[in-house]
């Protein structure tokens, strides 16, 4: 983007992202990433990085070198911005350390930690999932984001205006049945925003969490293979069903999400403990 074409209005102008799980190109965390860009912010963009075979779904895949890490940051400078990138599997509390050590060295502050990575790990009947499935989501999903909230907080509490916006899902509010250890997981990190945003209030530090419904990426279309597998349907009738229970007709884009997550990082002052679902209107299951 040049310089004519950058919006005059940058609301985020002077503020310092973190986003984990923002090395893929159809993933949420790359959208999150460019709109946070395209409203002034600068960015420290991260990802695991590197080979996980523990941890990959088949048919999602995981961001497993720096290419599209860089790919990610060299589109947000587009944008007339700061952005690096730094491998940060965040299962790993010193790679999380040293991804906000590079924050604080580049850009001297840190006002903003998306909490987007996450996995789809644990997904199937509940009699089928075995203890170190359980663990792995449990490690990746809830443990990743508590260790990168504990390590930023400190750099949140100086910022004066601090504030964690946490990728949960519509199955955080709800069950459905087939979701396995994602719907723990995704609950837990419900219950998460809620504590930190009681806590750590007094700080000045908001939390709040966006539930995400359908949304088209790798994860969502490994979903609707999921839902074909339940229902006994192919994939074009499980997308077709899935259609008919989203009052606004469409599915989610990575954008939706993004949009929301800008807006929870700036304007919304006075917004905390809040869990936003992004979805459509779709009624998300049992809760
Ligand atoms: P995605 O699989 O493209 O993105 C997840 C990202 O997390 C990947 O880039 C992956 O490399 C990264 N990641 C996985 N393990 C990691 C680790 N140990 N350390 C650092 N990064 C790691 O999927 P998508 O759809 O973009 O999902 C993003 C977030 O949105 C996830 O938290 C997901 O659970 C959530 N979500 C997605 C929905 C969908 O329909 N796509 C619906 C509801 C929630």
């Amino acid at each position: 983007m040049n310089d004519a074409t950058i919006p005059a209005e940058r609301p985020l102008s002077g503020k310092v992202a973190l986003v984990t799980g923002a090395g893929r190109p159809q993933g949420i965390g790359r959208a999150i990433v460019l709109s946070l860009a395209r409203a002034g912010a600068d960015i420290v963009v991260t990802d695991v990085a590197r080979k996980r075979a523990d941890i990959l779904v088949e048919g999602i895949g995981l961001c497993d070198s720096m290419t599209g890490l860089d790919e990610t940051a060299t589109l947000a400078r587009s944008h007339g911005i700061g952005a690096i990138a730094v491998a940060c599997d965040i299962t790993d509390e010193k790679q999380i350390e040293a991804a906000i050590a590079a924050a604080i060295a580049t850009y001297g502050r840190l006002d903003i930690l998306v909490n987007n990575a996450g996995t789809g790990l644990g997904a199937g009947a509940f009699e089928t999932i075995e203890d170190t499935v359980w663990r792995l989501s449990w490690e990746v999903n809830v443990l990743g984001a508590v260790k990168t909230c504990r390590v930023a907080q400190p750099h949140l509490a100086l910022s004066g205006r601090g504030t964690i916006i946490n990728i949960a899902s519509t199955l955080g509010l709800a069950a459905q049945p087939g979701y396995g250890a994602y719907v723990l997981a995704k609950h837990a990190i419900v219950g998460l925003t809620r504590l930190l945003a009681a806590e750590w209030g007094p700080k000045g530090i908001r939390v709040n969490a966006i539930a995400p419904g359908f949304i088209h990426t790798d994860m969502g279309a490994h979903e609707l293979e999921l839902i074909a597998q339940l229902r006994n349907i192919d994939v074009a009738a499980a997308s077709a069903a899935v259609l008919t229970e989203i009052p606004l007709g469409r599915l989610g884009t990575p954008d939706d999400v993004a949009e929301a997550v800008t807006w929870l990082a700036g304007s919304a002052s006075y917004v905390s403990g809040v869990i936003l679902p992004v979805h459509g209107g779709v009624v998300s299951g049992l809760n």
